[in-house]
């Protein structure tokens, strides 16, 4: 909703679009706006522009029903009929943002009732994760939307993909000539991605350990983050070739056994997590998990991908560190002083966006002693005018307007469960699963440094902590 009304006050919306919000509780139009106003207040500098909301709810109407029952939708039908007057062609966008034991139910009404049937305008529908629980249910899930709606009618949503900076991952890598001809295990010796949150699972219990950190973060927006930076260069900017590229990385990316699974792989659960309200008592749902991943391709062969993610941690960072070789004959280091430090790239996605470059320059008037140096691009300080906007605005607008690019399709949700599958089946069938506690605001369990260990590794950020486990 917030996202929704800035889009309405940059007058990015389409004329006459109305929103029509349906769930079970009874409430007449006026409740549910004052309620969106109480929410959308929460998000600071929305809550002055009161004038503007007034004009903004004015396109808000709530209908009451039940997901599970056909009847309410083809009464849902007979509503959204009003609107055509107002919107011509009527053409129609279902944001699915609900339980996901509904999703099946909701898109088979969507179906029967005839409210998805495109006549005279599109029908378009935007899907929430979590898309499936593994494999099996998301190919199950496929089905089921693919009885209703075409692939290009289907819009997976990962608000990852919606951050600013994410897509300036495109443009950084493609825009500028310089780093393409280094984008490769010719010169790059290893990649990090931590998302580590400081944020407990507060009250999202009842979800969370239902699902824990590998559904929730890694299956989703920790593989998407990978793709867009070990994705080939697309032909251009269009859905199906970004898509396409995105696609090839996930399925080069080794299949491992259940056993190899959880070699690559250090799960924790931040103490205090047992005590929240709403988690099984004796839970060994994971809040953190770090994995080793192996993309098998020309481009990545042997070059390792760590990921890590977890609630509770030291700070809110999300950070791609890019760790180059050294250079092929070694002129210094004859002394301690003049050790050489890898060349490390690092695109900093939040809070601190921006990008850091790391090299070794020359101590003067100390000999040969050398030192690395950072030089660094904040969009703060770059754009001082310019906030950068909440995800969803983008993806919204994106999916109002027909373009694809920045959302899931079928295959990659598919295949991005194939590479999680192994470590969950490995982890629910273990009786006594390596579940390493962490203490809230660390770095995570010690142990995920033996994963980085093993090729001379350690876990770094470079904006502004060092991020190693302590
Ligand atoms: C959501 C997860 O998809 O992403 C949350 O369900 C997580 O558990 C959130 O906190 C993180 O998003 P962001 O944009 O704050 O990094």
């Amino acid at each position: 909703m917030p996202a929704l009304f800035q889009l309405g006050c940059k007058s990015r919306l389409p004329e006459g679009l109305s929103i029509v919000a349906f769930a079970r509780p009874e409430m007449t139009n006026d409740a549910y706006r004052d309620l969106m106003w109480d929410s959308v207040r929460e998000f600071g500098d929305l809550a002055v522009r009161r004038d503007e909301w007034r004009m903004f709810e004015q396109r808000l109407s709530y209908v009451s029903g039940d997901l599970t029952r056909l009847d309410d939708f083809v009464s849902l039908k007979r509503d959204l009929l009003d609107f055509e007057e107002d919107f011509r062609p009527p053409n129609c966008l279902f944001y699915l943002s609900i339980a996901p034991q509904f999703f099946e139910s909701t898109i088979h009404n969507l179906g029967a009732s005839g409210i998805a049937t495109e006549e005279g305008g599109w029908r378009r529908v935007v899907i929430e994760k979590p898309y499936g629980r593994d494999l099996d249910s998301a190919q199950r899930l496929n089905l089921a939307v693919g009885d209703v709606f075409r692939e290009d009618q289907v819009y997976r949503i990962d608000h990852y993909l919606g951050k600013e900076t994410v897509q300036n991952l495109l443009v950084f890598r493609f825009a500028n000539g310089i780093f393409q001809p280094l984008w490769s295990r010719d010169h790059i010796d290893s990649v990090q991605i931590t998302v580590s949150e400081s944020v407990s699972v507060g009250d999202r219990a009842g979800y969370y350990d239902q699902s824990g950190v590998v559904r929730d973060m890694v299956q989703n927006h920790l593989l998407q983050l990978l793709t867009m930076v070990a994705m080939d260069p697309p032909g251009d900017l269009g859905a199906e070739s970004v898509r396409g590229k995105k696609a090839e990385v996930l399925k080069a990316i080794r299949t491992v056994t259940d056993g190899e699974a959880l070699e690559n792989t250090v799960l924790g659960q931040y103490r205090g997590y047992l005590e929240e309200n709403g988690v099984a008592p004796g839970s060994r749902t994971p809040t953190y998990a770090a994995l080793r991943l192996y993309i098998d391709n020309w481009r990545w062969q042997g070059v390792p991908f760590y990921l890590r993610t977890g609630k509770s941690m030291a700070v809110k960072a999300t950070e791609i560190l890019i760790r180059f070789r050294r250079p092929a004959h070694m002129l210094f280091e004859s002394t301690p002083d003049s050790q050489v430090s890898p060349n490390i790239l690092s695109l900093c996605l939040q809070p601190d966006e921006g990008v850091h470059l790391k090299f070794d320059v020359k101590v003067p008037d100390k000999g040969l002693m050398l030192r690395s140096q950072d030089m660094e691009f904040h969009y703060e300080s770059a754009f001082k005018d310019q906030a950068i906007p909440e995800a969803y605005e983008l993806l919204i607008r994106d999916a109002l307007q027909g373009d694809a690019s920045l959302f899931i399709r079928s295959d990659h949700i598919e295949e991005a469960w194939r590479i999680v599958d192994p470590l969950l089946q490995a982890w629910d069938a273990t009786s006594n699963p390596d579940l390493r506690i962490y203490e809230p605001g660390s770095w995570g369990p010690k142990e995920a440094d033996r994963l980085l260990a093993d090729n001379g590794h350690v876990w770094q950020l470079a904006c502004g902590q060092h991020g190693a486990a302590d």
